[in-house]
This record gives structure tokens, C-alpha cells and sequence, in this order.
């Protein structure tokens, strides 16, 4: 059973036993599975005194520590962890265990589902599959061993390389599968059954070559070949615009009609539901197609953001979402129009996100407490998140911001990492202090930019008000101001954009302005005529703009920024049908 306490982000407390490596031995059978659970423990607070394990819904068998069978009360089991009397710097747990995947209807942990046996354990199903420190700070190396019926299941798949295959007796048949990069448990995954497939290979920007693979039902393979292209495309633009390259020798991609959580990134062995795979020319429309790809390109991204740097804990899963989805709207972007990209995601955005932050269940990306860590893969902690590492793009600019997530490679690959890493990142390389614009990982809602100006004409100036209104969060509490770049035009007659000149706040370059506080007065120099407003240009800011000073049709006609045509033409639609209306 759940037990549905609050967990608070402040009683984080490292894990006082770390698994440093888990040997697996799975035995698929019809009815059950027989779980062997062989793990390297070491002790990391040296006052701890027991090692508790978590797991539920598991029929313990045996358990051993250091070779020594442990009997009932040596041990305290109860529904949701065993906790193991442990004083010694290092031990080895040999645990037996019975799972039983086809009665799995959570979808958590293993399960079987049209025939197939697979798993998802983001974020806390792998408590299902055996005992286990399960929380994305313990990393450990695992092997897999799988055995099953070789003509039910042909196929078994793990993370990692394959290290060997043999046939046994009695119909069945093993695969040895080694993950040389030590990872949570979340990622771990496993896939055995009769599907189809079809292969390719990628050769990564040093020489290696990586083979790869893409399962799906059998007869649906050649509707694979878009996913197939996307990945390898995705694999591309990861060394051109990252510099990371892909680290194993196999990458395997699973489509089954089950999967429930969309997509998951589960170390070399991703596991998707096969809409987000399968696609033919025939029945798939251009939404389909790119949605694939995105899909694809955001699980692969996750290698490196999100696998080899994971998050220390649930509270921290916009670090990886949040980056991971900004990271993918930016391939799509390259991949197709960066200016369709921009105008889907942030109708997106308003249409779940801003909606999500305007009522009840409104959440910081960061949240402070959680009852159920299920309950926050969010649009706000994804599509919000991605919008607030936007801003630091925005803020740092293409190279600045490249330079600060190597930093970020090079100081935490291999690490389970917090928000204010990435930060500590991005704050080296930022041309501004970036204290201020923390707010936008503790505060929840959306703020909203009241916008007017003056034009006077003898000294050709112009003086912009912004006054942001920052509604109180959900427990009524009054929040601070944002700081954000604000990037805008002020337009002559034949739509040429002023130069912008002013001392009144920094330009973080020629068309952005940063925002910091609750009122902002602007005189803006050397403005010859009076200029139109452009605002919130590429949609800058995930803000909401009042300003009854825009001029749609001239905006639609000239403004160089796509967006801003984008929103005049909408606004300047809903005008005419509002004017129609009264
Ligand atoms: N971690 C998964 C993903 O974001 C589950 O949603 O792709
Ligand atoms: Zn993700």
C-alpha cells in the first residue's frame, strides 16, 4: 500500500548506504518470475547502524548478507521496505524474491502486457522488481542475466552491451546484458518476448560504432523507419550543438501498445508506447512525423541529461526535464521551422501550463513537498521548466550558454545533482547576477506584464512602464517579482527597428531587455518618430502582456519577429470577432 505522507525537500538527507553494484538474474517463467539480486553495498555514513531496502509487492525467498542465510528474525519486513541489522563498511546482499507481472496492473515494476514483459520504474517502480535503495542518488552498475522460454520470448533485452547469449535446456535460452555506467535504478529496464525489429547503425563523432535497434510488434516493423532516421538524427545533433556523444556499444528502442508513461529513457534500452514510434506515409500525418521525432530525440537527449547526470532526488525532476524538454524543442526546431516550433510550443505552453499555474494544483518547477512524486510530471515541471532554461539561453546567448552546460557536463557527469548545479553552471558564464531569476524554480503562477509608454516627440525619447503583478501562490502567500529577458522592438513607419539606447536597464543585447523588478521605467534615446510597440518577441518570457498600445495590422505587416506576427495576427482576429459580437 501507499503510504501517503508528505515528503519535504528539506529533510534530504544522502543515503546513508549506497549500492555500488547489482547483479540481476531474472528467470521468466508463465506465472511468476524468480528475481536473484546480488548487490555491493557500502556504508556512507559511518554512524549507521542498518540497511533498509525498499520493496513492495515482493514474496521474499531468501536473503543472505555476506554469504550468511539470513532467517525471519534476523530482519524486519514490512509492506514497503526490509530493513537489515548492518554495521560494517561494506557487505554483499544476496537476495531471492518472486515478482508476479502478469497480476501487475499499477504498470510499475515488471509487467506483462500482450504477450510481452516489460518494465518502468521512473519513478519508483523498481521497489516492485526486487529490494533496493530505490532513489536516483544511489548509482550502481548493473548486469543482467535473463533466462525464459525461447520460442515465447526470442527477445531479451537489458541496459547496457550484450556480453553473451546460450541456449539451455528445456526450451529456453539467456541473455548476459552489462551496464558499464553506474545509473539509478529508474533507469533500469528489461523487455523479453517475440517481436520484430529492425536494425541500423550509427558511427559517433570519435569512430565508434553504435548498433541500433527499434522492437515493435511483429508486422509493424516497417512502420519504424521514421523513428529510426529521427534517432540517428537526434544522435547527430547532439555532438554538432552539445559536443556529447553517445557512450554504449547498443542502442534499442521498444514500442509496446501498453506503455503508459508516453516514453521512457531507460539506459540504452528506451521503452515508448509505439504511438510515439510507429508511423507510415500512408496513415501518418505531418503532426505524427514530428512528433516521433521529438519524442525520440527527447528520450535520446536524456542520456546525458537525466542518465549520466540524474537528479539527487524527485524534487529536482525539472533538472532533467525541464533541460531535456528545452533541449528537444530546440532539435525540432533546427529539424523543421524554428518559427512553427516556437508558435506549437507556446500554444502549448498557455494551453496547459498557464492554465495549470492559474488554478489549484499550481506547483513551483521545483516543488518544496510532495504526497505523491507521481502526481508532478506536470506541464509546469516540463513545459514551464524548459520555458526557464530558455530564459537562461536567452539570457547567456548561444555561446555563453554552450560553454556553461560543458561546464555543467565536465563538473557533474556521473553525479546525481540538484537544480542549483546546473545553476552554478549557468551563473559562470552569465553577463548578469542571476540571484533574482532563482524565483522561477520556488514560485509558482504567472506573472503578468502591464505595458505602457509615452512618445515625446522634442527629445525623441520614449518611456516604456512595465508594472509585473505576480498573483499570490496557493497558499495565499504574497510572491516576488520575476526577473526575465524581455526582448522588443520599437518600430518606425516603414517597420525598421530602432536602434535601443538606454541607461535605464541592461541590455542583455541589442533587442533585450533584463527585468527585475516590480515597476520598470524606461527612456529609450534617439528616437526619431514615433515608434510602434513589438513585445515579448519569440515569446522571451513565459509571461501574460497587457498593453493596449498595439497596432495588430501593422505588426502582422511588418514586424521582423515571426512570433510577435504570430500573436497580432490572433489578437487582431479575436478584435474583429469581439467588435462583430457587441
Ligand atoms: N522520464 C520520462 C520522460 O520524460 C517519463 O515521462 O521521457
Ligand atoms: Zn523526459
Amino acid at each position: 500500500m501507499q503510504d501517503h505522507k508528505t515528503i519535504y525537500f528539506k529533510d534530504y538527507q544522502p543515503s546513508a548506504y549506497t549500492v555500488e553494484t547489482c547483479s540481476l538474474e531474472f528467470i521468466i517463467e508463465n506465472s511468476s518470475t524468480r528475481v536473484e539480486n546480488i548487490m555491493e553495498i557500502k556504508r556512507c555514513d559511518p554512524d549507521s547502524k542498518e540497511l533498509k531496502l525498499d520493496g513492495e509487492m515482493l514474496d521474499l525467498e531468501l536473503i543472505w548478507v555476506d554469504d550468511v542465510l539470513y532467517t525471519e528474525e534476523m530482519y524486519i519486513k514490512t509492506e514497503e521496505a526490509l530493513t537489515l541489522p548492518l554495521d560494517c563498511d561494506s557487505a554483499r546482499i544476496r537476495i531471492i524474491n518472486r515478482i508476479y507481472p502478469d497480476q501487475n496492473t499499477a504498470l510499475e515494476g515488471l509487467y506483462r502486457s500482450g504477450g510481452i514483459w516489460c518494465t518502468q520504474n521512473e519513478p519508483e517502480g523498481f521497489r516492485r522488481i526486487t529490494y533496493f535503495i530505490d532513489r536516483p542518488d544511489v548509482m550502481a552498475k548493473f548486469t543482467t542475466k535473463i533466462i525464459a522460454n525461447k520460442e515465447t520470448c526470442p527477445v531479451l533485452l537489458s541496459n547496457g552491451n550484450l556480453r553473451g547469449t546460450a541456449t539451455l535446456d528445456n526450451g529456453k535460452h539467456l541473455a548476459l546484458w552489462e551496464d558499464p555506467i553506474p545509473k539509478p535504478c529508474y533507469l533500469f529496464a528489461l523487455v523479453a518476448g517475440d517481436l520484430g525489429s529492425i536494425t541500423d547503425t550509427f558511427t559517433t563523432m570519435n569512430g565508434k560504432k553504435v548498433d541500433l535497434a527499434i522492437y515493435c510488434d511483429k508486422g509493424n516493423e516497417n512502420k519504424c523507419h521514421h523513428a529510426m532516421r529521427s534517432l540517428k538524427k537526434s544522435m547527430e545533433w547532439d555532438e554538432y550543438t552539445y559536443g556529447r556523444e553517445y557512450d554504449l556499444e547498443v542502442y534499442n528502442i521498444v514500442a509496446v501498445d501498453s506503455f503508459n508513461m508516453g516514453a521512457m529513457e531507460n539506459k540504452g534500452l528506451n521503452i515508448f508506447n509505439s504511438h510515439y514510434v510507429l508511423a507510415d506515409e500512408e496513415t501518418a500525418t505531418d503532426t505524427d512525423f514530428m512528433g516521433i521525432e521529438s519524442v525520440i530525440a527527447h528520450e535520446y537527449f536524456h542520456n546525458w541529461t537525466g542518465n549520466r547526470i540524474t537528479c539527487r532526488n524527485w524534487f529536482e525532476l525539472t533538472l532533467k526535464e525541464g533541460l531535456t524538454v528545452f533541449r528537444d524543442q530546440t532539435f525540432s526546431a533546427d529539424m523543421n521551422s524554428e518559427l512553427t516550433q516556437r508558435i506549437d510550443d507556446v500554444r502549448a505552453l498557455r494551453e496547459r501550463q498557464f492554465v495549470e499555474d492559474a488554478g489549484p494544483t499550481a506547483h513551483p518547477i521545483k516543488p518544496d513537498h510532495y504526497m505523491e512524486i507521481n502526481n508532478f510530471y506536470t506541464a509546469t515541471v516540463y513545459e514551464k521548466g524548459a520555458e526557464v532554461i530558455r530564459m537562461m539561453y536567452t539570457v547567456l546567448g548561444r555561446e555563453r550558454f554552450r560553454r556553461a552546460m560543458d561546464r555543467y557536463f565536465e563538473n557533474f557527469d556521473g553525479q546525481a545533482v540538484g537544480t542549483e548545479d546546473f545553476l552554478w553552471a549557468m551563473e559562470s558564464e552569465s553577463p548578469v547576477d542571476l540571484t533574482p531569476f532563482k524565483r522561477w524554480y520556488s514560485q509558482e503562477r504567472t506573472p503578468t506584464l502591464k505595458i505602457t509608454s509615452e512618445y515625446h516627440p522634442d527629445s525623441a525619447i520614449l518611456v516604456l512602464h512595465i508594472i509585473q503583478s505576480v498573483p499570490k501562490n496557493t497558499r495565499h502567500q504574497e510572491q516576488l517579482p520575476y526577473a526575465f529577458p524581455l526582448t522588443i522592438g520599437l518600430l518606425s513607419e516603414s517597420g525598421e527597428n530602432f536602434d535601443l539606447i538606454t541607461s535605464d536597464c541592461i541590455l542583455l543585447n541589442k533587442t533585450t531587455l533584463w527585468i527585475t523588478d516590480q515597476v520598470s521605467e524606461i527612456t529609450f534615446s534617439a528616437i526619431p518618430t514615433h515608434p510602434r510597440l513589438s513585445l515579448n518577441r519569440h515569446f522571451s518570457a513565459p509571461v501574460i502582456i497587457e498593453c493596449d498600445q498595439l497596432d495588430y495590422p501593422f505588426l502582422m505587416a511588418h514586424d521582423s519577429d515571426g512570433f510577435v506576427r504570430y500573436e497580432a495576427a490572433n489578437r487582431f482576429g479575436i478584435e474583429i470577432l469581439e467588435s462583430m459580437m457587441s
